[in-house]
């Protein structure tokens, strides 16, 4: 086995086309040595989601410039990769197969091994990556298109311990951007207009709190949005800057609450599978959220576990975290062939049955 593992990792499930280089020397932290994404958010605004033809196009089109540039600016070229990684599932079908189109070439061209990666298991390792965490840990795991707890115990041994049974976070607040008229993606805006709104005004309801789970729900939130947004249209015959902003303060104030005490909740379902101190990780999207990084930082110094998330850039969409879990993978002795299939679906716990409606409408993961 060689002593210092480089893998190439390429992203391209959903509206980002990312490759990037990580490395690991044996018995030392693993680094990101380059990581390019390109992001496609102009070619769909006009459309108000996500098309899946114009986002497989835009990916096989920079797919290969991408490979070029994170090799450049590792300053390395293909014959230092042990290996290729690719996202191969789940997501937006045509774009998956684009990339693991584009990995099969590389790896058939220059006889690197292939190693086919969940795109869910890349989020829920990244904060091995960027913060060194040991197995096993909790991941809270929230972005577009998937909300779901996790027990960790190793790069392909995942329980579910709750999730979604409707909408994933992500989706909630890209449709509360769309409702208000604010642009996509809804996250990152929703949440500046929210930290200029007051959370109290409007009160959204807190679903599934009555239930000792730590399952969550969120598509009631939209609808309440849209019921409140148009009493004010109708009242007042338009929205102000400061109603929009109260909006999504009490939006983004009732996701908070929830996923705080659902985290609460997953804590003691964790700690009855594995106890001593627990490390809680979230990552994915909306992970990026300061009010909800914040939020879960106060629940987990509460229960005595220690926190931690990736920095924001590295809890979006990107390649670093595909090739980290390809190079963890690949050093479990993982490769696949020439033959690996691209899946527009894909649950880290196999074993746990699916909840109703979980992921289904998400095209992001
Ligand atoms: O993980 P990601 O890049 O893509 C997948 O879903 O796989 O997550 C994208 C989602 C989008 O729904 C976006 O609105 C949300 O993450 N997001 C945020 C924030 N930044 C991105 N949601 C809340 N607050 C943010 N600051
Ligand atoms: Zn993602």
């Amino acid at each position: 086995m060689t002593k210092t593992l480089t893998i190439l990792g390429l992203e391209s499930s959903c509206d980002d086309t990312a490759a990037a280089v990580v490395r690991q020397a044996e018995g030392a932290r693993p680094e990101v040595l380059s990581s390019i994404v390109f992001g496609q958010t102009e070619l769909h605004s006009a459309f108000g989601g996500v098309v899946p033809e114009i986002a497989a196009r835009a990916h096989a089109e920079k797919l290969d410039i991408c490979v070029r540039d994170a090799l450049a600016e590792a300053g390395l070229t293909l014959k230092d990769m042990n290996a290729v990684a690719v996202t191969a599932g789940p997501g937006l079908i045509g774009g998956v197969m684009s990339g693991v189109m584009c990995a099969k070439g590389i790896a058939a061209s220059t006889g690197l091994p292939l190693i086919g990666v969940n795109h869910l298991a890349g989020h829920a390792l990244t904060p091995r990556l960027t913060n060194g965490i040991a197995y096993p840990y909790l991941m809270l795991l929230v972005s577009g298109g998937h909300c779901q707890y996790l027990l960790v115990r190793g790069p392909e041994d995942f329980s579910r311990l709750g999730g979604t049974i409707d909408d994933a976070p992500g989706e909630a607040f890209d449709k509360t951007a769309r409702l208000l008229g604010l642009p996509q993606p809804g996250g990152p805006s929703v949440q500046a207009e929210a930290e200029q709104g007051d959370p109290k005004r409007f009160r959204f309801p807190r679903p599934l709190l009555d239930r000792p789970d730590c399952n969550l729900s969120f598509s009631g939130l939209k609808t309440a949005l849209m019921r409140m947004r148009d009493q004010i249209v109708a009242e007042k015959g338009g929205l102000t800057r400061q109603d929009r902003a109260d909006l999504c303060a009490g939006f983004q104030a009732a996701v908070v609450d929830t996923l705080a005490e659902k985290t609460r909740r997953a804590i003691r379902l964790y700690l009855a599978e594995q106890p001593g101190q627990p490390t809680v990780a979230a990552a994915g999207g909306v992970a990026a959220n300061t009010a909800i990084r914040a939020a879960l930082e106060t629940v987990c110094a509460e229960a005595g576990a220690a926190f931690t998330a990736p920095p924001l850039r590295l809890c979006t969409d990107n390649a670093a975290m595909i090739a980290y879990a390809g190079l963890e993978r690949f050093k479990a002795g993982a490769r696949d062939g020439l033959d690996l299939t691209a899946r527009p679906r894909w649950p880290l716990d196999q074993s746990s049955p699916a909840l109703i409606g979980s992921g289904r409408k998400g095209a992001k993961a």
